[in-house]
């Protein structure tokens, strides 16, 4: 079935979407985004979501188009549309098309795009674990609005591939932060602990899932920063993220963490999420 966007708040088929070549997203990276999971055809954490997108936009100071409580029954309609039942949705806004200049253009519009994707759970990854690399944090003091702006993301996300491993583990002068495209827990004596949510990281949605989940479990849970010595040393190391949900690391820089195998607070915490899916 062919893919059918949700454009300029219409319902288009791809060939029907026009990005303009002049999209200050494709010359600034200036807008902002969310990557939504679908589970059973249903969106899965949709305020906290929309919340954090309202505060993107806001930390940009990119209007939106839409009222909160708006942005629901179109995004549902998309996911109708295309019959989605496992998945992600990804919505975008850029601050409109105009001739290139840093300044904001006094009467572009801004350009929102959505469409869904079907995409299965990495069960057999969440199973096995990861292996990951350490990487300096080189991006802007900004981490916690979801804008387009992802080189630093890719590259590092990039070299963790160029080096066999899944993913890249940031840290800024041997503090960790998160990952390129998932926040960063560890497991130390039966604690979980994770970067508190201020500038230097995305406020991830699974991240606070993951956190209720352990207090409502009895697994001690505390937001403070952790450098990588903790992390090399760590029991249990662990990423959540909207399309890799709780995944286990079993080596870092080719250091095995823990037992070399997920651990069983990892293990515990996949098994309350499942349940909160399922
Ligand atoms: N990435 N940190 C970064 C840098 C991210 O890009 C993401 C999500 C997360 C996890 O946030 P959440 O639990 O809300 O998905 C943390 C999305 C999936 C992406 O860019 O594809």
């Amino acid at each position: 079935m062919p893919r059918i966007y949700w454009y300029q708040n219409r319902f288009l088929a791809e060939n029907e979407v026009r990005i303009s070549p002049e999209d200050r997203g494709y010359y600034f990276g200036d807008g902002v985004y969310e990557v939504f999971r679908v589970y059973g055809g249903r969106l899965f954490e949709a305020e906290a979501h929309l919340a954090r997108l309202r505060r993107s936009a806001d930390g940009i100071r990119l209007p939106l188009s839409h009222a909160d409580g708006d942005w629901l029954p179109k995004l549902n309609e998309l996911i109708r549309l295309n019959d989605l039942r496992e998945g992600t949705l990804y919505l975008q806004i850029t601050r409109g098309s105009a001739p290139r200049n840093h300044l904001f253009p006094s009467s572009a519009e801004p350009v929102v795009m959505a469409y869904c994707t079907e995409v299965s759970r990495p069960l057999a990854a969440m199973e096995a674990g990861y292996a990951a690399i350490t990487l300096p944090d080189t991006r802007w003091l900004h981490c916690d609005f979801k804008t387009l702006n992802l080189l630093a993301n890719v590259l590092a996300k990039q070299a963790a591939a160029d080096r066999g491993a899944a993913d890249a583990i940031l840290h800024r002068d041997g503090t960790v932060t998160e990952s390129s495209a998932s926040n960063v827990m560890i497991v130390r004596q039966g604690r979980l602990l994770t970067h508190p949510a201020n500038q230097l990281i995305l406020h991830g949605v699974t991240r606070a899932v993951v956190l209720r989940l352990a207090v409502q479990a009895g697994i001690p849970a505390e937001e403070r920063p952790f450098t990588l010595e903790e992390l090399f040393t760590a029991d249990e190391v662990l990423l959540t993220g909207t399309t890799i949900e709780i995944m286990p690391v079993i080596s870092v820089d080719g250091q095995r963490i823990g037992s070399g195998a997920p651990g069983p607070v990892t293990r515990r915490l996949q098994r309350e999420f499942e349940r909160l899916i399922g």
